[in-house]
């Protein structure tokens, strides 16, 4: 009995070994099958094509293997009996193959041999091969022998970037592109033109760049900003840079949807060319609240971010405009889409506008959303009058939808919903999935536009909406996740931004839908990491973020600290007290208060560092109970214990600690475990008036020694004594008490759907 158990876990071991240790491939492929044998991959190695097409790829692999390894291999034609070769063949299908870029890749002890179904499909083979190989420099590699059969889940899988708020060479596009190839994605959704500047060159009207390109400052830090560098900042792209772009990512698969934003999001353009605003004369009106730099006459390239009301006036002379812009554009995308913009148009301008409400009644239209539709209409024809379609983000559904035009959903899923309802093609981009301008980690120390999406959520998400039947769900094309760079002025924070989230996006629209296995990505994340180094690219470590968790002591007033990491590097902790450093073995029972620095460092490089902070009183680790549950998603990590952790949220909402009630109350009860003196409690709160969370309509204590008979009663409400807006509500009593039990009310503000949300409740 015994033996036969060690034979069978020896099997078992070799057979996960031989798996673990090479097959890291992102995205995950279909199927693959790993035998025995090696096949020894060296600079002897060469790569035979079967016919000339299939040079980019091969190209593309030695590129690759001089950047990162510092060797390339002899490209032969295939000859009749091949060793020690990468073999290319194409099967150029006559008819449309089910799958595009489906291949297959078979490594013996010979050869490794990547047959393609179109040119497409041989070029993912090669980046599967690439996945391969292990990321660090060696003379040889020796390949497990493998059989790999694989093709993709969605056509469309996309990265987008903006390069309107923050300018990128075209070295930094190119390397991008490099990017969404390695990640077998197909389109790049470049975003050329915004308030803050317009990026493409085009030769009818140059003032477009010349103007519209440049910007006379930036606001500093977050929206308004604290100041504005006053630097004149900007950039374009000439249109043989354009091709040249187009070129490169073509030779790599990938399509360049161009985005030339209409009718609103185009301050820029007006700059340059003021009449394409209903109100040429009245000058830029700059972001409220921010600073602005330069001159304040006339029409101005915008300094600050967010949305202006300044817009494309639907006029003849605004259509001239923008068909002549869309011609040079058409020109230069071979792009079967053109993206037309569409998100965040303000209406105020047309409403008043005399042209434009005259326009209103002479086309029967509804109001300024029907002039939208108006708006949108008519370019989607001209442009499908070229042989082309558009795409818009989703505002487009409303007012009526273009005949042909596919929608871009971001607003969450209900635009795609909609449209593929209406029997449009749409591609996904919700904001809490791809949004990779969001931070990553709660703690994110570098200034981001604010949010949380770590990668976990982007692995999960999945990019057909429940809503939909199968026959609706043909229409969503896939998904793409979206860059939008306020906060990024360098190619380095774009990449700190993207990776590793784009890892995950991969594979949510590379790989079928029962492949997705986090636990098993998990595993193939630990070699991603070391090939971002290997890439030289910058990556987020939020992703071995330390998770803390905090519980209940077995012992009354402490607290049990838990802290873990998905890295398997130890953590350690230093604090105020002892500042050597504490190698985390267990849950740490905390019983005072005290500052603590927990990090964690693999292989030199810090992962993550964060302060902890328990501050203790006489409710701190006590025992909580609610009346009232907290509401959805605001339940903090440890339900009503939240309340007496001995953690206050220290940058406010969004954090953990933060327990919401919607439309409810906050009623505690606290068990000190002993009768004692009270003399006063307080409460954390927070108010977000935007997000509709408000400061409590009124609060009440109450204290009790039995926990049934409550006495000395405190209320302080809004009414009589308003709160002020600091974050913590303290109410005393003139003399201390004698209780156990602390009872605490907090009433909600009571407009339909309003928020309470509350941090600690201390007691003294
Ligand atoms: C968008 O994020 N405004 C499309």
């Amino acid at each position: 009995m015994t033996k036969i158990t060690i034979v069978l876990f020896l099997f078992f071991t070799t057979s996960l070994f031989a798996q673990d240790s090479n097959i890291n491939i992102i995205p995950a492929p279909v199927s693959y099958k790993v035998s025995e044998g090696k096949f020894l991959f060296n600079n002897k190695t060469k790569i035979a094509f079967s016919d000339s097409a299939e040079l980019n790829s091969a190209n593309f692999l030695n590129d690759y293997l001089k950047s990162y390894y510092g060797f390339t291999l002899g490209i032969i034609r295939k000859a009749k009996a091949p060793s020690n070769c990468i073999l290319l063949s194409t099967r150029r299908t006559v008819q449309k193959p089910e799958h595009d870029g489906r291949y297959t890749l078979t490594i013996n002890p010979r050869n490794i041999s990547i047959v393609g179904d179109t040119y497409q499909g041989t070029f993912y083979g090669i980046q599967t091969l690439l996945h391969m190989l292990p990321p660090t420099s060696q003379n040889e590699y020796a390949l497990p022998c493998a059989s790999i059969e694989d093709y993709p889940r969605f056509q469309y899988r996309g990265m987008h970037l903006d390069v309107g708020r923050h300018f990128f060479p075209v070295d930094f596009i190119k390397k991008y592109i490099d990017y969404i190839a390695l990640y077998k994605m197909n389109t790049f959704h470049w975003h050329l033109t915004e308030d803050q500047g317009w990026r493409i060159e085009i030769k009818k009207y140059p003032k477009l760049t010349s103007v519209g390109g440049f910007r006379n400052g930036t606001i500093i830090g977050h929206h308004p900003g604290t100041g504005n560098d006053s630097l004149r900042y900007g950039g374009f792209y000439t249109q043989d840079e354009i091709r040249d772009v187009v070129k490169y990512a073509a030779d790599r698969f990938i399509t360049v949807i161009p985005e030339i934003e209409l009718p609103g999001h185009s301050s820029a353009a007006i700059a340059a060319y003021p009449e394409l605003s209903c109100f040429p004369n009245e000058p830029t009106k700059p972001a409220a609240n921010s600073v602005w730099s330069g001159s304040r006459e006339g029409k101005q390239v915008q300094q600050a971010w967010g949305v202006y009301e300044d817009v494309f006036c639907p006029s003849e002379y605004t259509f001239t405009f923008l068909e002549n812009v869309l011609d040079e554009v058409m020109q230069l995308f071979p792009s079967q889409y053109i993206h037309i913009g569409g998100d965040e148009c303000p209406k105020e301008s047309w409403k008043r506008s005399e042209f434009c409400q005259q326009l209103i009644k002479e086309k029967g239209l509804k109001d300024e959303h029907g002039l939208q539709s108006y708006f949108i209409q008519r370019i989607e024809k001209y442009i499908n009058s070229k042989g082309k379609k558009i795409i818009g983000w989703d505002e487009i559904l409303e007012g009526g939808l273009a005949p042909n035009a596919t929608v871009m959903s971001w607003r969450g899923e209900q635009g795609g919903v909609d449209a593929a309802k209406q029997k449009h093609n749409v591609v996904m981009t919700p904001g809490s999935y791809v949004y990779f301008d969001h931070s990553q980690s709660k703690h994110e120390d570098s200034l981001t536009i604010g949010g949380y999406l770590p990668v976990e959520v982007v692995y999960g998400y999945e990019p057909i909406p429940k809503e939909l039947d199968s026959t609706e769900a043909k229409y969503v094309l896939g998904a793409q996740a979206n860059i939008w760079t306020e906060y990024m002025k360098t190619g380095q924070k774009v990449e700190y931004q993207i990776f590793p989230r784009m890892s995950a996006l991969s594979e949510v629209l590379w790989s079928l839908k029962e492949k997705r296995n986090a636990s098993d990505f998990e595993k193939r994340m630990v070699q991603e990491f070391k090939r971002y180094d290997l890439w030289k690219a910058n990556y987020s470590t939020a992703y071995y973020d330390i998770k803390s968790t905090i519980t209940p002591a077995k012992r009354d007033g402490a607290i049990l600290w838990s802290l873990e990491s998905k890295s398997k590097a130890p953590i350690y902790i230093t604090n105020n007290v002892t500042s050597a450093g504490l190698k985390y073995e267990q849950p740490l029972l905390i019983s005072g208060s005290g500052n603590y620095t927990v990090s964690i460092v693999d292989q030199k490089k810090l992962l993550d560092s964060v302060s902890q902070n328990f501050s203790f009183n006489k409710a701190t680790g006590k025992n909580i109970t609610l009346a009232n549950p907290p509401s959805a998603p605001y339940l903090g990590t440890g339900g009503a214990f939240g309340l007496v952790n001995g953690v206050k949220s220290e940058k406010g909402y969004p954090s953990d600690e933060w327990l919401g009630w919607k439309n409810s109350d906050l009623d505690a009860v606290i068990d000190l475990g002993k009768t004692q003196d009270v003399s006063k409690v307080s409460l954390d709160v927070w108010k977000q008036e935007r997000s509709m969370i408000f400061l409590p309509k009124s609060v009440q204590i109450s204290t009790s020694t039995d926990g049934k008979i409550w006495n000395n009663s405190l209320t302080q409400t809004m009414a009589e004594k308003p709160f002020n807006d600091s974050r913590k509500i303290t109410l005393a009593f003139n003399q201390p008490t004698q209780a156990r039990y602390v009872k605490i009310v907090a009433v909600n503000n009571g407009s339909t759907d309003s928020w309470l949300f509350a941090d600690e409740i201390e007691v003294e």
